[in-house]
């Protein structure tokens, strides 16, 4: 998700003319904590580990004898990246970048920001970029053409969850724990208003948040 106090929508046609092309910032209260236990669960701890270790397991093949360099997207991969990294044998890095939230699918403009970019140098090597959620694909493509830009051997995408029916952009990732509906989920590294990240499972979160 990204920030918890700051939305950004698109201008309706209740604004003013000069208003309608630009993007309104509104601060918005923080929403009631719903307790976690009070959510569905989709996947169980157990689940996530058990297909996770599967993913790392088919990357420790898919690259024998080889070296790659795990690239997670702070912060909603942290916790995926570090199961998967734990369940790949192959010689691995790791490294993090972070994009803001600020245009991804809920506002109009569709546009993603870095605001970290990668330590070291990726060229000439193998990287998987390691993302908690394939959503509208927005945030995966525009870090993949910036990843390309630094010419590594190969660039594939691992992702925990894929929701496919929420695709703006066409892209696809190379290794997927769980393909799900459009719902709105939380936990396991992934956030409503930065809360929930450390629940152990994956959850439904009640409502559809404002642009999903
Ligand atoms: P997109 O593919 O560019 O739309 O963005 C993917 C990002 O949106 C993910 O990394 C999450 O931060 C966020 N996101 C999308 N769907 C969910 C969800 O169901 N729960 C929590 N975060 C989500």
């Amino acid at each position: 998700m990204g920030s918890p106090l700051v939305r950004t929508l698109a201008t309706a046609g209740t604004f003013s003319s000069s208003w309608q092309s630009a993007t309104l910032r509104i601060i918005m209260p923080l929403p009631a904590y719903v307790p976690p236990q009070k959510m569905e669960v989709l996947f169980s701890r157990e689940q996530l580990a058990e297909r996770v270790h599967e993913l790392g397991t088919q990357i420790s093949a898919d690259y024998a004898g080889q070296s790659i360099v795990l690239i997670g997207v702070l912060k909603g991969a942290a916790i995926f990246l570090s199961d998967l990294a734990r369940s790949i044998t192959v010689d691995n890095t790791f490294d993090f970048v972070a994009v803001s939230s600020y245009g991804r699918a809920r506002v109009s403009s569709g546009q993603v920001k870095l605001i970290k970019d990668i330590d070291n140098p990726i060229e000439g090597k193998h990287v998987i970029l390691v993302e908690d959620i394939l959503d509208t694909g927005l945030t995966l493509s525009y870090l993949r053409q910036l990843m390309l830009q630094h010419k590594p051997a190969s660039l594939k995408i691992a992702t925990c969850l894929d929701k496919p029916d929420r695709r703006l952009v066409p892209i696809e990732a190379d290794y997927v724990c769980f393909k799900i509906p459009n719902r709105f989920v939380v936990g396991y590294g992934m956030d409503f208003a930065e809360r929930y990240r450390g629940v152990e499972d994956i959850r439904i979160y009640p409502e559809t948040p404002a642009g999903h």
